[in-house]
């Protein structure tokens, strides 16, 4: 019998649990057509940074001053110019309608605005576009001593609730792990009318180049490791927001992987680092590791595995919280 591997993710119904997560392969169509065909459910673009939108669009307006100045080239060429010059929210928007028109499976847009208004704006844009849930990558560093963790939260919980209020369709928020409660932002970012999180998102600290002296960025790609933090927090969430949709992100590379996110109670598993290192093509292969494992242990499906291994469900709950630390450096470590 061959096991059912349906699931829904923000009122959504998927062919599957794995998703791809914003990233460069989301960005260009070959790939995307690429991750579909291997068997990703849905697809979430790469975040629209509203910086981006307003760098792009003041480099356009240079190019209109020019032509004030240069009559002669105003007209025809640069007129042409700015017409061929594809706008920050534009090149999101045209991703969205091709993406739409390529695809069969969902398409989630994603929205990382910095201005109050901006949130509500872009992704307004991206849901006319034909995106068929829109993702809130809240990715911020509160480095203001000024500012209290309690400000910070309500003003997260402000944008929630303005693009709830802006859209109809599905709402996902990308959460950071770095709150003194997760749980509590988790749950509030949910009674502000969000239908799912997706936990978490990944932090790239900044290294120092001795060579320059200068701070550079650096790319680190996750290892499976990574997918513990999710799972600790997935486990605890998942009873506690039975309602919510959940997702995982952070160190999914593999079928096991997979596997593990949904017993602890993630409705998909989300994949990027993974893809970018092999191939869209390796989302077949986490397929076939995962029907492999569900059928050789007699699960049916999907659903029947989905939450079995959470907080509520397993006999030792404390293994999510301090205890499992106690355990580890009293005992293991010694
Ligand atoms: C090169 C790169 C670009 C990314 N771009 C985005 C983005 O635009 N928006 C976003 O929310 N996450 C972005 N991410 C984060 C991924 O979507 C994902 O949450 C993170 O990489 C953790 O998943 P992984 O362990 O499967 O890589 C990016 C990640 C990488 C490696």
């Amino acid at each position: 019998m061959t096991a059912d591997l349906t699931t829904r993710y923000l009122g959504l119904e998927l062919s599957g649990p794995v998703i791809a997560s914003a990233g460069p392969l989301t960005g260009s169509l070959e790939n995307l057509r690429a991750l579909e065909d291997a068997g990703a459910a849905a697809v979430v673009l790469p975040s629209l940074f509203e910086e981006d939108v307003i760098e792009e669009e003041l480099h356009l307006a240079d190019l209109l001053d020019d032509g004030e100045e240069f009559p002669e080239f105003a007209s025809a060429p640069l007129s042409e110019a700015a017409a061929d010059y594809v706008l920050g929210p534009e090149r999101h928007v045209r991703l969205v309608e091709r993406a739409k028109a390529a695809l069969r499976i969902p398409v989630i847009a994603s929205v990382n605005a910095v201005n109050p208004g901006g949130w509500e704006r872009y992704a307004t844009l991206l849901v006319d576009a034909g995106a068929d849930a829109i993702e809130l990558n809240m990715y911020a560093v509160a480095a203001d001593p000024h500012e209290s963790a309690a400000l910070v939260e309500a003003r997260k919980l402000d944008v929630v609730a303005a693009v709830r209020a802006a859209v109809s369709v599905p709402l996902a928020v990308k959460l950071s792990p770095f709150y003194t409660s997760v749980a509590h932002v988790a749950a509030a970012v949910v009674s502000q009318g969000a239908d799912g999180l997706v936990l978490f998102n990944r932090f790239y600290a900044p290294d120092i180049d001795l060579g320059t002296l200068a701070v550079r960025p650096v790319l680190t790609l996750s290892e499976s490791d990574d997918l513990r933090l999710p799972l600790r927090w997935l486990g605890i969430l998942r009873p506690q927001l039975p309602t919510a949709s959940l997702a995982a992100s952070s160190g999914v590379h593999s079928g096991a992987d997979v596997l593990k996110a949904l017993l602890v109670g993630a409705d998909v598993a989300c994949t990027t680092s993974a893809v970018l290192r092999r191939g869209p093509g390796h989302v077949a292969a986490m397929l076939t590791e995962l029907r492999a494992w569900l059928e050789s242990n007699d699960y049916s499906s999907v659903r029947q595995l989905q939450g079995s291994m959470s907080a509520a469900s397993v006999p030792d709950p404390a293994g999510f919280e301090r205890a499992q630390y106690r355990t580890i450096v009293t005992t293991l470590g010694r």
